[in-house]
């Protein structure tokens, strides 16, 4: 089969690149945030929960159908399938991914202005204040986050345009670690402040009556937005996985990752928001309002913090092509439109919604869609309902539809490997993920109260 999607992937180390998508904006700029939002140990707690009991087993799931069916998303269900009310978790999936991407751009552009303010030193000398003033009053502004957001988007799209992801997979595997060890140095910095202890018993010690309904649909969305599960990334990407890889240990080593990143990123920001008196519910500016402050502080502060806006650009870009690689391998293989073109119609048409994003912080303030902007509105439906339904989908169709032989099979590379705990996996697939992220999901948006 020649379709453009296999010189995607197959030029790509996939393991790498489920890592590399898994890791981005969600870890370091989302999670603190939203953590911070929901009173800090108490999320954190919730969302281990939802990575281990959901999370995981639904990643495992993805990889299941992607390795059986050698297909995207959409093949794979039709291949599995005769019924075609799978189509959903595709339709659901390229939604999620076109929403996604237009709040990501908005992001990213507030990172390619941190660092060209770190270039330009320019938070020597700066207050706390002065530091949120200097983002608020970059986000809020118009021309320049929509034409940075601009140039975000015209590198995703060339890069999935020109299939160079293979070239980019090599640099990731040095810049990755590179990042690391950043955010490591960072905590170092950020536990010596004075008063940062503070913020280490914000983030670990759970404050167990800050529990809500929103906190737990919250940290179920964020434990499939950080893991880029429930729109079919990972299952495209397993597509491509060899006979041998293990599907189990590749799943948990993914998660782990990805998680061991977000700690790290919050050991470095909780701290400096407590030794520096800024809010912990600061919202989405919290992670650039709080790093340049123990930048400003530390040895190395202005080499570091170029090094680290420059590297969380790229966590971002590898990000983002995933995401838009849904889109286009929607476009291109379901309505058979060049690959180009493809890229071309959908990064433009996420730009346009995009624009929307990051001007909600500007001139669209006030509007407001189910009383949010329009840029949490987009992450609230993606992240909140689409992803999760979308992984429930999955699970049951791992738990009820797919030949249990195959499922065992794909999870023992048939034969190759024991596996103990089968009949736990059938149940969660079955039911402990499906009906928790529907009780989730009705708690969130207020059918069931509790
Ligand atoms: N997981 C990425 C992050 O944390 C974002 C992402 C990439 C994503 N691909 C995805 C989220 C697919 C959901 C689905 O930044």
């Amino acid at each position: 089969m020649s379709t453009p999607r296999d010189s995607f992937s197959s030029k790509f180390g996939v393991i790498a690149a489920a890592a590399g998508s898994a890791i981005g904006l969600g870890n370091i700029w989302k999670f603190p945030y939203i953590a911070g939002e929901n009173g800090g140990g108490v999320f954190l707690l919730v969302y281990l929960i939802f990575i281990v009991l959901v999370g995981i087993p639904v990643m495992m799931a993805e990889f299941i159908i992607g390795r059986r069916a050698h297909q995207n998303v959409f093949g794979a269900f039709r291949t599995l399938s005769k019924s075609r009310r799978w189509r959903i978790v595709g339709i659901m999936g390229v939604l999620a991914a076109f929403f996604i991407l237009s709040f990501y751009g908005t992001v990213a552009s507030w990172t390619i202005e941190f660092l060209t303010l770190a270039v330009k030193n320019s938070f020597e000398g700066q207050s706390a204040e002065q530091i949120a003033t200097m983002f608020n009053n970059f986000s809020s502004s118009t021309w320049k986050p929509l034409i940075y957001h601009l140039v975000f988007m015209a590198m995703t799209a060339i890069i999935v345009i020109g299939g160079i992801e293979k070239g980019i997979e090599k640099y990731t595997k040095i810049l990755m670690p590179l990042l690391v060890v950043i955010i490591l140095y960072l905590d170092i910095n950020a536990v010596s402040l004075k008063g940062g202890f503070e913020g280490i018993k914000f983030l670990f010690f759970p404050d167990f009556t800050k529990l809500t309904p929103t906190l737990f649909i919250d940290a179920l969305g964020h434990s499939f937005f950080t893991l880029s599960l429930g729109m079919g990334v990972l299952l495209t990407y397993a597509s491509y996985f060899k006979k041998d890889t293990n599907l189990t240990n590749t799943s948990i080593s993914v998660a782990t990752a990805d998680t061991i990143i977000a700690l790290l990123a919050g050991v470095a920001i909780f701290p400096a928001v407590f030794a520096f008196n800024t809010e912990p519910t600061a919202g989405p500016g919290l992670v650039f309002i709080t790093l340049p402050n123990i930048f400003e502080q530390m040895p190395g502060g202005y080499i570091f913090s170029i090094l680290f806006f420059l590297l969380l650009g790229v966590a971002a870009l590898t990000s983002s092509i995933s995401i838009l690689e849904v889109v286009v391998a929607y476009l291109a293989e379901e309505h058979k439109i060049s690959r180009t073109k493809a890229t071309i119609i959908a990064s433009s048409a996420i730009f346009a919604t995009g624009v929307l994003c990051t001007l909600s912080f500007g001139p669209l303030k006030n509007v407001h869609i189910f009383n949010w902007t329009i840029f949490d509105a987009l992450d609230k439906i993606a992240s909140n309902i689409l992803l999760p339904l979308g992984g429930m989908f999955i699970s049951l169709f791992v738990g009820w539809k797919l030949n249990k032989r195959i499922v065992f099979g794909e999870l023992t590379n048939y034969a190759g490997i024991k596996i103990k705990f089968f009949n736990l996996f059938l149940f969660i697939t079955r039911y402990l993920a499906p009906i928790s992220i529907f009780i989730v999901f009705l708690n969130g948006i207020g059918i069931l109260k509790f």
